[in-house]
């Protein structure tokens, strides 16, 4: 035995894991039945009476798909603000990353209303019984932000935290991640927004958060890289696509850590998703409980650009990926579904 055994395990450790990450893999995501659906920052959930699948989408006034099956086919059937946001904004007709769920018996939809590159935003409120198109009531604004601001009020995601308080977790670009709390009625905001996440190196903005607990820890999910309006001549430089990470939290509130220990708001993030054969970009992710068969599995809900379309690397042609998790290192890796 040498003496310092510390440090060989520590650098077979250092092998092992830089080999594990260069031949990191992905599973593909379930083959979705059907004609072609546009999904971008997709929110998935289960309707309760009847267990029909409702699916959302940024564009299309907060579209809405439905399915009697996971696998399709899936249907347009509608948008959640057919008549646009009551938010007085420029993107009003154009709501983004709605975030669906089901507080008491009434379905809540968080929206974004913003346009590309500004900081003129805003967070509002639309909820129904059913989630079907024509029962949705706009309620506008929840929270909103200005140039100059430090965030940006896009991409909600409501969650409860350890004491059942509402939470939102939101932000993109400028300095990424931050979340404010909500008083019960689930639409009033009570404090200043606080940071959860920020990556200081270019060019990775964080967006598309998502709060998730599993066992002891609740799990940020953020998208970070270039997300949209590719040209298959003129990538990004490999890796700059977006992609998943995540960081975990015994509070809803954080500080949320990587895997290494790192803070995410020093930077940190493990990998959970990115670019792998016909997947490109992966990113806008969520995850539901599905309930079909009787039984309950955790779903990965996210968005991809196909290469592998009549116009590759568009985003016209972002669609739906689907895939199981596995938690049993303490963090999430994907399975096929
Ligand atoms: C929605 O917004 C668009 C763009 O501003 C406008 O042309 C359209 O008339 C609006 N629709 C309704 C129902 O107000
Ligand atoms: C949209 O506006 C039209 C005309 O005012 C109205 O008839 C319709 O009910 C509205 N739709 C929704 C979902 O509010
Ligand atoms: C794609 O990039 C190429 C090379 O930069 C450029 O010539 C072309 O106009 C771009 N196409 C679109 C649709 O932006
Ligand atoms: C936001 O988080 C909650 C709970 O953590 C979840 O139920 C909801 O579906 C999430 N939103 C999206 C877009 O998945």
């Amino acid at each position: 035995m040498g003496r310092h055994p510390d440090i060989w395990l520590f650098v077979t450790v250092v092998i092992l894991s830089t080999i594990f990450v260069r031949c990191a893999s992905f599973p593909d995501p379930l083959p979705v039945e059907g004609d072609f659906f546009f999904v971008h920052d997709p929110s998935l959930v289960q309707r309760q009476s009847d267990g029909k699948y409702f699916l959302f989408t940024t564009h299309d006034k907060g579209g809405i798909i439905t399915a009697d099956n996971l696998a399709g086919p899936w249907t347009v059937v509608g948008s959640i603000l057919p008549n646009n946001s009551s938010i007085q904004l420029a993107g009003r007709d154009d709501i983004w990353a709605p975030d669906v769920s089901l507080h008491g018996d009434t379905y809540y939809a968080y929206y974004a209303v913003s346009t590309f590159g500004s900081q003129d935003s805003a967070i509002g409120l639309a909820t129904s019984a059913s989630m079907d198109p024509g029962t949705w009531t706009d309620h506008g604004q929840v929270f909103g932000s200005t140039t100059g601001d430090l965030y940006n009020a896009i991409d909600p995601n409501l969650s409860i935290d350890e004491s059942g308080r509402p939470v939102l977790t939101f932000g993109s670009f400028w300095d990424d991640l931050f979340q404010v709390n909500l008083a019960d009625d689930l639409r009033t905001v009570i404090n200043t927004p606080e940071h959860v996440s920020f990556n200081s190196t270019p060019p990775q903005p964080e967006e598309g958060a998502f709060l998730w607990k599993h066992d002891d820890f609740y799990y940020l999910f953020f998208s970070s890289g270039t997300c949209c309006g590719f040209n298959a001549s003129a990538l990004p430089a490999p890796g700059d696509e977006y992609k998943v990470f995540v960081g975990r939290s015994e509070s809803a509130h954080g500080p949320f850590l990587d895997a290494n220990g790192v803070d995410l708001r020093s930077s940190g993030g493990t990998l959970v998703l990115a670019s792998h054969g016909n997947i490109y970009a992966p990113g806008g992710q969520g995850i539901f409980i599905d309930q079909s068969a009787g039984s309950e599995r955790e779903v990965f809900v996210y968005h991809y650009v196909p290469v592998d379309s009549p116009d590759p690397y568009s985003d016209t042609y972002a669609s739906l990926g689907l895939n199981g998790i596995e938690w049993s290192s303490g963090w999430p890796a994907l399975t096929q579904l």
